[in-house]
C-alpha cells in the first residue's frame, strides 16, 4: 500500500487574516519569495507523492493558475532572454500532477475531504492543509509515510503544546507504542474545554488516512462550530481501526494566523541561502534599537 494521493484543502475562507485574504487566498501569501502552498507542495513531491488533489472553492484559482503553464509569461520571459527565471517558472507547473475539486460551501475540514473521495478511491492517502507549514530536515509527509510502511494504518502528526493551549488544537490521547516518537490513539477530541484533558498532543495539519474514512464522513453531522470536524471521524475510524499519533521532528508554522505567519518569513528568511545572513543581522540591530514608546 504505497501513499500515492495527497489532498490539499483550501477551501477555507480565511477569516483570522483578514482584510489580507478579502481579495487573495491565504495560501498564497508570500513567505519570503514563493507563496505557502508551494512549500507545502513541494513538500509532497520531497515525499514521494504523485498527485495533489486541491479542494477548492470560489475566489481560490490563483492557487490552480500558480501550479499551471503561463504561456503568456513564458513568451515574456524568453523575449527578454531570462532564461532561468524562466525556467524556474515552468518548474512549477511541472512539479507533480495537479487535480481540482470544488467544495461548494465552506462545511467544515470533514467535509472538504469527503469532497476529494472519487479521486482518490479506495486507497489511503495523505492530506496536508494548505495554510500549514513544517520546516524539518526529513519532510514532514515523508517520516509520516516511513511509519506507515511500518504499521499500514492511519497517522496523525502532533506536536505538544502548552496545556494552557490545548483547547485550541484538536487533541489526541493514547498509549505508548514501542516505535520512537509514536502513540496509538485511544480517543480524540476538537478544541476540548479547558481541564477536560490531560493530554498535550495536538493534531497539526499533517495526515495519512485510510479510505474508509470516506464513508464514516458521509455521516459525520457537524460537531464544534457547526462543522463537519475531521477529527470526529478520525475518532470514529479509530472505533474500526488502529490509528497512531506521530511526533514529527521539525517546526510546524500555523501561517493562517498572523503570528504563525510572521513566525514564518523570519524562519524561513533566516535559512534562505542569500537573504539569511543580512536579515539575521537586520534583525538584530532593529532589535538593540526598538524603542516601544
Ligand atoms: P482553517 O480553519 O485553518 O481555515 O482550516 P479557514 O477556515 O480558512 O481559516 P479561518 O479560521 O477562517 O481563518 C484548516 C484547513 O482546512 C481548509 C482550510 O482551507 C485550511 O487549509 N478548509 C476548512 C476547507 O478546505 N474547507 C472548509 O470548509 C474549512
Amino acid at each position: 500500500m504505497k501513499i500515492r494521493k495527497a489532498v490539499i484543502p483550501v477551501a477555507g475562507l480565511g477569516t483570522r487574516f483578514l482584510p489580507a485574504t478579502k481579495a487573495i487566498p491565504k495560501e498564497m501569501l508570500t513567505i519570503v519569495d514563493r507563496p505557502t502552498i508551494q512549500y507545502i507542495v513541494e513538500e509532497a513531491v520531497a515525499s514521494g507523492i504523485e498527485q495533489i488533489v486541491f479542494v477548492t472553492s470560489e475566489g481560490k484559482s490563483a492557487i490552480e493558475n500558480h501550479f499551471d503553464y503561463n504561456f503568456h509569461l513564458d513568451a515574456v520571459l524568453k523575449e527578454k532572454n531570462k532564461v532561468t527565471l524562466g525556467e524556474e517558472i515552468n518548474n512549477i507547473s511541472n512539479l507533480i500532477d495537479v487535480v481540482s475539486v470544488r467544495q461548494k460551501k465552506p462545511l467544515g475540514l470533514g467535509h472538504a475531504i469527503w469532497t476529494a473521495r472519487n479521486v482518490i478511491g479506495d486507497e489511503p492517502f495523505m492530506v496536508l492543509l494548505g495554510d500549514d507549514m513544517v520546516l524539518s530536515q526529513v519532510p514532514c509527509a515523508k517520516q509520516m509515510i516511513s511509519l506507515f510502511e511500518q504499521v499500514g494504518e492511519s497517522i496523525v502528526a502532533i506536536q505538544r503544546v502548552p496545556m494552557n493551549q490545548t483547547h485550541q488544537y484538536g487533541i489526541v490521547e493514547g498509549e505508548d507504542d514501542d516505535r520512537e516518537r509514536t502513540v496509538r490513539i485511544t480517543r480524540m477530541v476538537e478544541k476540548p474545554a479547558p481541564g477536560t484533558t490531560e493530554s498535550d498532543m495536538a493534531i497539526i495539519g499533517r495526515y495519512i488516512l485510510m479510505p474508509d474514512i470516506f464513508n464514516i464522513l458521509s455521516t459525520t453531522t457537524p460537531g464544534h462550530g457547526g462543522e463537519i470536524q475531521l477529527t470526529d471521524a478520525l475518532l470514529a475510524l479509530t472505533k474500526k481501526r488502529a490509528m497512531y499519533a506521530y511526533e514529527f521532528q521539525g517546526t510546524r508554522y500555523d501561517a493562517g494566523d498572523k503570528m504563525g505567519y510572521l513566525k514564518a518569513i523570519i524562519a524561513y528568511g533566516l535559512r534562505h541561502p542569500d537573504l539569511g545572513q543580512s536579515l539575521r543581522e537586520h534583525l538584530l540591530e532593529v532589535t538593540a534599537a526598538y524603542d516601544p514608546s
